[in-house]
């Protein structure tokens, strides 16, 4: 993040002395300028800019209609956010297992769920900036007549195709959110989010939740929320918007790199593989790799820690084991690839600015431990 201001310190400087100087720091013209582009950017209709993408899937939800014991369909291989935001409208999370190739929900496994149960939604994420398939999603759509709400918090700039259209990540649905924390691709300096969808009554609901529910000041259609986002952060984000697909070819490179490293060395390594596709169907939010047990990742790790490189675990405890779902009965042994996945999985540093011959310190020292 720091290597990155360095470059645009200018520019952000300018722009927040012009809100504050303006006046307007919450929504007003900076953030509508915000969400117009945005929304040109990811080619769809409405974007509304909230306080962050926690909210935004809370908000979408609801949005959406979702009823008290509501069961929606998500990954328990994801960010905390994605089930929340379920019970937090009083519905019931019905997690499915991932793919063990993509780490995406399997969508098989959800074809087969939704001949059994009733299932009002399906929140599909796109991890680490992966898109998830967007015909097979639209074949259960049709089939099933479930509503899709994408969590593409970290895919922006993604894509998939259906129908032979490319289309980006978070605008295939019925409704997409994303997050602009400061570690996302397109990132703040603090909270932010947006609410994405083509359906204009989706938009105009999603409009009035941010603001408690209202359309005119004062006067409360519905219960809402106060999720808004700040104009410092839109102004900050429209500067950034511009150099996305900059940044986002410079990580697509960068996970290149990694691949032929890994090749070149011949490293017990499952990595994600850059595909030679006509679109872009991963942004390489996080650049997740997969050793074979859980001793020999945790070694990797403590190695490169102890070389200054800083890494993640993403996620060490998967959704349906985490104590405040209890209530819901799931187990140990449920959902077998995310569990692993659990354990096996390490980030590795990935960023627009990092340089090859980092990247090349980061394999060698892997390559000393395995
Ligand atoms: C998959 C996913 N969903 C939702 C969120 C929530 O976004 P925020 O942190 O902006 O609330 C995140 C952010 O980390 C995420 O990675």
């Amino acid at each position: 993040m720091t290597r990155q201001y360095e470059k645009i310190r200018h520019q952000i400087l300018e722009a927040v002395d012009k809100v504050i100087s303006d006046g307007r720091v919450i929504l007003g013209p900076t953030v509508e300028m915000f969400e117009k582009e945005l929304a040109e950017y990811l080619n769809v209709k409405h974007a509304i800019g909230v306080a962050n993408g926690s909210d935004a899937l809370v908000i979408s939800l609801h949005a959406l209609g979702i009823e008290k014991g509501d069961k929606i369909i998500t990954t328990p291989y994801t960010f905390f956010a994605t089930a929340s935001c379920i019970t937090r409208n009083g519905g019931i999370p019905i997690f499915v297992d991932v793919d063990p190739d993509t780490y995406n929900i399997d969508l098989n496994q959800v074809e087969e769920l939704l001949k059994k149960q009733d299932i009002k939604v399906i929140i599909p994420v796109h991890l680490f900036g992966r898109t998830v398939d967007f015909e097979k999603l639209d074949f259960l759509k049709q089939k099933f007549n479930v509503k899709i709400l994408e969590d593409a918090a970290q895919s922006i700039g993604s894509e998939g195709k259906i129908d032979n259209i490319v289309k980006k990540s978070g605008t295939f649905g019925d409704i997409g959110i994303f997050s602009f924390f400061p570690t996302k691709n397109l990132g703040a300096y603090g909270d932010a989010g947006a609410i994405v969808t083509n359906d204009g009554q989706l938009a105009e609901k999603a409009r009035m939740l941010r603001q408690h529910g209202s359309k005119k000041k004062y006067y409360h259609e519905m219960v809402g929320y106060n999720s808004r986002l700040d104009s410092i952060h839109a102004a900050i984000l429209s500067i950034k918007l511009k150099y996305l697909e900059e940044w986002t070819t410079k990580r697509i490179e960068i996970a290149k790199y990694y691949q032929k490293l890994f090749e070149d060395k011949k490293l017990p390594i499952k990595y994600p593989k850059v595909e030679n596709k006509d679109y872009r169907s991963h942004v390489y939010h996080q650049y997740v790799v997969e050793f074979e047990n859980e001793q020999i990742r945790d070694r990797v790790k403590e190695h490169l820690t102890k070389n200054g490189i800083g890494t993640a675990l993403y996620y060490p405890l998967p959704l349906h084991l985490q104590r405040c779902f209890a209530e819901f009965g799931y187990k140990e042994g449920d959902f077998p690839i995310s569990e692993r996945l659990s354990k096996t999985t390490l980030a590795l540093p990935i960023f627009p600015e990092l340089r090859n011959d980092e990247i090349e310190t980061i394999v060698q020292k892997i390559s000393e431990v395995l």
